[in-house]
């Protein structure tokens, strides 16, 4: 039997980047053979093993053939016939479809080593139509190489066009979608996954509500690249460049989906838009199964990003509101993020994108102000139930009466 490297690992050592896992593919050997040197199988009829010390994944080279729609209508053929070239012409980019043996001598059919130079992200061969899931990939690969100057081949673009008309794309499962959005969302330039899954028609099939912001303006005054699509976009490239966590990444990227909803003779107004598009953003939370503090982060800077942006115009009542939706008291960091967010939103404005967001330091301010307001002493005066968080509320108030007064 022979080993290679394979897939990612080849391609990163070619591009100089850290190698994190490695994958192996074993030609010429039976499940048999694999068992009898103490590798562990992963799945009762899935050909690949883990290493019995590195827990490496070892793959036996197998050739695909899709006998149906989704991830679930496969069927593979691993023997000990198949060859390195019949296994790698099955992945996905000639990028990823080169292997190395343990002296680093390349095989490299299909001229992945060609495209890594000329930077081109470019299916091996219609087998790529096998997996639906390759378009998000891709796109992913996009967002993360686009610093290197990557981009997708226009052949492959088109593959992924199809693909996306054929119906393919909505076979897949929340959890496969949102492994490759979440880890696309945490790139480089996560802005990349998005434009690429647009130009190939994607957009409008996974995330119809994103889609839609494209070609819908807002006020030039507050928005000078008046596209809300394109805002979106700057949003989530300032997330990244500010290296902030996924939840505020994925409450960018949902923030102004209401926008998409407002009737074309309101243009470019969009009253109410923070509470339009709640609906939206819970509909797209669930269709991927987004977790839960990213759910929840989505709707919070949905509905309220206006109130931070205007923060230091807001009377303390509404201040208070704010803190308490938030459950400030209990949840601080959760009001960190949202706090985050609506800073990315002020940043992601063509020419504005350095300009200073004063609102950030004076809601951190108000919620300290209300955090600081102590318990005790109304407990002290035989405050209980209800009637303690009544006066609670009312101390709160006046701290940030006095707070609005002093700043
Ligand atoms: N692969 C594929 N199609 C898929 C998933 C994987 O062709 N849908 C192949 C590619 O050759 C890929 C290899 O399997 O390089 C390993 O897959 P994976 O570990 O998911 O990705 P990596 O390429 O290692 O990329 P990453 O750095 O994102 O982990």
């Amino acid at each position: 039997m022979q080993i290679f490297k394979v897939g990612g690992a080849v391609r990163d050592r070619l591009l100089g980047k850290p190698v994190t896992d490695i994958d192996w593919v074993v030609v010429g050997a039976t499940t048999e053979e694999m068992l009898a040197k103490g590798y562990r199988p992963v799945g009762a009829d899935f050909p690949v093993f883990l290493h019995p010390k590195s827990g490496e994944e070892y793959a036996l080279a197998r050739t695909e053939r899709k006998s149906g729609r989704g991830y679930g209508g496969f069927t593979f053929h691993a023997s000990p016939e198949v060859t390195l070239e019949e296994d790698l012409i099955r992945r996905d980019l000639t990028i990823n479809a080169m292997a190395e043996d343990d002296q680093q001598n390349l095989t490299d059919p299909y001229q992945g080593q060609r495209d890594l130079e000329a930077r081109i992200l470019r299916h091996v061969s219609p087998a790529f139509a096998e997996d639906p899931l390759r378009v998000l990939r891709v796109a992913r690969f996009a967002a993360r190489y686009a610093g290197l100057g990557f981009t997708v081949a226009p052949e492959t673009l088109e593959l992924m066009r199809q693909l996306s008309e054929s119906g393919e794309l909505e076979v897949l499962t929340a959890e496969r979608s949102w492994k490759e959005i979440s880890r696309a969302l945490m790139e480089d330039q996560p802005q990349v996954f998005i434009q690429v899954l647009r130009d190939c028609g994607a957009l409008k099939v996974l995330m119809p509500e994103v889609d839609a912001l494209f070609g819908v303006p807002q006020p030039e005054a507050h928005h000078p690249e008046i596209d809300t699509g394109l805002h979106t976009l700057s949003v989530l490239e300032q997330s990244a460049l500010h290296k902030q966590p996924l939840t505020v990444r994925w409450a960018c990227l949902l923030h102004d989906l209401g926008k998409g909803l407002t009737p074309e003779e309101q243009w470019p107004r969009h009253i109410a838009h923070e509470h339009t598009g709640l609906k939206l953003i819970k509909a797209v939370n669930e269709r991927f199964k987004a977790p839960k503090d990213c759910q929840e982060l989505a709707l919070l800077v949905g509905k309220y990003h206006t109130h931070s942006h205007r923060a230091l115009e807001l009377k303390a009542s509404t201040l208070l509101e704010l803190l308490q939706s938030f459950d400030v008291y209990r949840r601080p960091q959760r009001f960190e993020e949202f706090i985050a967010a609506c800073e990315m939103d002020a940043r992601g404005r063509k020419g504005l994108e350095q300009r200073s967001y004063p609102q950030a330091e004076y809601l951190r301010g108000a919620a300290k102000a209300a955090r600081e307001v102590a318990v005790q002493p109304l407990l002290e005066k035989g405050f209980k139930g209800p009637e303690l968080g009544e006066a609670l509320k009312r101390e709160r108030l006046k701290a940030l009466k006095a707070y609005k007064e002093n700043s």
